[in-house]
């Protein structure tokens, strides 16, 4: 696969780096807005919502593609129910592959069969040639993520959805590659989680407006016995860190085994279970996207750059 081995493992100068992110600049010129889902923990839902959100936007006329950033574990492409190997791939160029709802996705899922794994270490420039016994398709991370972006061939969309791996790290390090991008958080309700992602704010908010705000997930169950909802973990202080920052808490999603079971068969939950709490969340909150994504005066300042 042309994007990743042909990646230089000398130290990239100065000059080829912002060659590249005009590359990205360009290749997203006609986007109306980038924004990630990012957190700082692990396993609290953002793939998961990703794609329902995407799907609720194509469903009500949004042209939308998605990038899994999560290049050592993607999942977007399963959950979208996308089988891989269907990039085409053209000169330099990657043409996106076409999901259901006519989403379009990036992802290193999509390495051709046969293919040893890729794996891209977690440091920003590789600045020596693999020893003997390396991985040989060990790339660098961010590297291979502005190859990735500077290489698709997005065209005219409403929005780019970039799935983001956890950690604060990944968050700065979209934000450096596409400064333009705005920022979803997703948190567990738990203490550690709220405190982890007030942390995560914080690098948001470094790029102004650039966080649209937070989303508390798996904030309790619906109890099958006593018909209550109950909680799932110990309440934290996600709400109270989000007002002290100044960041919406845009929804409270519950624990919902359904959820996990149309993701694990690469349907999408809002399509399945529309009239469900968590449904209309779901949808809501894809048009507080929408609309964050809208209002930003960023887009049009760098859309006419
Ligand atoms: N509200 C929910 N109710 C039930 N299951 C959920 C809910 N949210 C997420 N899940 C399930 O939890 C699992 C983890 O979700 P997901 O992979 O989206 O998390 P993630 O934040 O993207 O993880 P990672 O940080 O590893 O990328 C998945 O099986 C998903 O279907
Ligand atoms: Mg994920």
């Amino acid at each position: 696969m042309r994007i990743f081995r042909e990646l230089d493992f000398g130290q990239a100068s100065e000059s080829s780096i912002l060659e590249e992110e005009n590359r990205i600049r360009s290749k997203l010129a006609a986007v109306r807005a980038v924004v990630a889902f990012g957190s700082a923990r692990g396993g609290v839902g953002k793939s998961a919502l990703l794609v329902n959100i995407a799907a609720a936007l194509a469903l009500s006329g949004r042209k939308i593609a998605i990038v899994d950033a999560d290049l050592n574990s993607p999942s977007i492409a399963p959950m979208l129910g996308v089988k891989t190997g269907r990039h085409a791939f053209m000169g330099d160029e990657i043409e996106p592959a076409t999901g259901p709802l006519g989403l379009r996705l990036v992802s290193s899922d999509f390495l051709p069969q046969g293919e040893p794994p890729a794996s891209f270490i977690d440091i920003d420039e590789i600045s020596t040639v693999p020893q003997n016994g390396a991985h040989p398709n060990e790339f660098g991370y961010l590297a291979a993520l502005r190859r990735l972006l500077g290489q698709s061939r997005f065209g005219p969309l409403d929005l780019v959805l970039v799935d983001l791996a956890p950690g604060i790290e990944h968050i700065y390090r979209l934000l450096k590659i596409v400064p333009r991008a705005k920022l979803l958080l997703a948190s567990h309700p738990s203490e550690l989680s709220a405190r982890a992602t007030r942390a995560a704010i914080g690098v948001g908010a470094q790029h102004p407006d650039a966080v649209i705000g937070v989303v508390e997930n798996m904030a309790g169950f619906n109890c099958d016995g006593c018909h209550r909802v109950r909680p799932l973990m110990p309440y934290g202080s996600l709400a109270m860190h989000a007002r002290e920052t100044g960041v919406p808490l845009l929804e409270r999603l519950p624990f919902d085994p359904r959820f996990a079971e149309t993701c694990e068969r690469g349907v999408f939950f809002i399509r399945e279970y529309p009239q469900t709490p968590m449904g209309k969340q779901l949808v809501a909150l894809a048009q507080a996207i929408d609309k964050a994504a809208e209002s930003d005066p960023r887009v049009a300042a760098s859309a006419s750059s």
